[in-house]
């Protein structure tokens, strides 16, 4: 079942292992700032399912989303394919109703496990097969289950990333309600001025 190979460089060419240290020290990625904190906060509650529920954090890194997540009453089980950011992860959330394993986010290796909602933030651009992973993802929810996708096109220059519309195109064979949020003018979330896309989709599938 599990995946666990011991390689922290991912799919997307990063060694993750070796920017795991450094990781939190971005706003968005380490929430230190309060202000920044408090924006994904806010954001999250409104994506995520009301009640507490099984939330899955794939690609999960140091564990931030999972930890305001947690602090919001729902149980976490994340996956990163990087051990030195799974560590992490488990450190912050000691503790909490909270498991993390090493694994691949395209494959998870949680068995016959189900989910309230599935959570992924800047990971799904870098996986080589996107609509496979979704379809995956889609097959890991509770009836009713969400898939909450934070992506973005990054830089200018060389961009990188997903834009919003090829993301939703590879959600419509599944139907259902999908809704698209603009994140990029929230300069709270970033903790500075940002004028490339970045972007939440928050997906309910049909059952098929
Ligand atoms: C940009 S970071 C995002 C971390 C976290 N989702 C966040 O938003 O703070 C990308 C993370 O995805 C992980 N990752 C990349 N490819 C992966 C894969 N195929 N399976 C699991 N994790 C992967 C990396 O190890 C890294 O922790």
């Amino acid at each position: 079942m599990t995946t666990h190979d011991g390689d922290g460089g991912g799919t997307d060419g990063v060694d993750w292992d070796a920017r795991a240290a450094a990781f939190d020290e971005e706003p968005d990625h380490g929430l230190r700032d309060p202000e920044v904190r408090a924006a994904w906060a806010a954001r999250l509650r409104a994506w995520l399912p009301r009640r507490a529920g099984d939330v899955l954090d794939l690609g999960c890194g140091t564990g931030s989303l999972s930890l305001l997540a947690a602090e919001q009453g729902h149980r976490i089980t994340g996956v990163d394919r990087s051990p030195a950011m799974v560590a992490l992860a488990r450190e912050k959330l000691a503790g909490r109703d909270a498991a993390f394993l090493v694994g691949d986010a395209a494959a998870p290796p949680v068995g016959e496990e189900r989910y309230d909602a599935v959570l992924v933030r800047h990971v799904l651009w870098t996986l080589p097969e996107p609509r496979r992973a979704l379809r995956h993802w889609r097959d890991l929810l509770r009836p009713g289950g969400r898939l909450v996708l934070v992506e973005g096109v990054w830089g200018t220059v060389s961009p990188v990333g997903i834009p919003a519309d090829a993301l939703t195109a590879l959600l419509a064979p599944m139907a259902g309600q999908v809704r698209v949020e603009r994140l990029s003018g929230d300069r709270a979330l970033w903790g500075r001025d940002v004028d490339d896309e970045r972007y939440a989709v928050v997906a309910v599938p049909d059952r098929s």
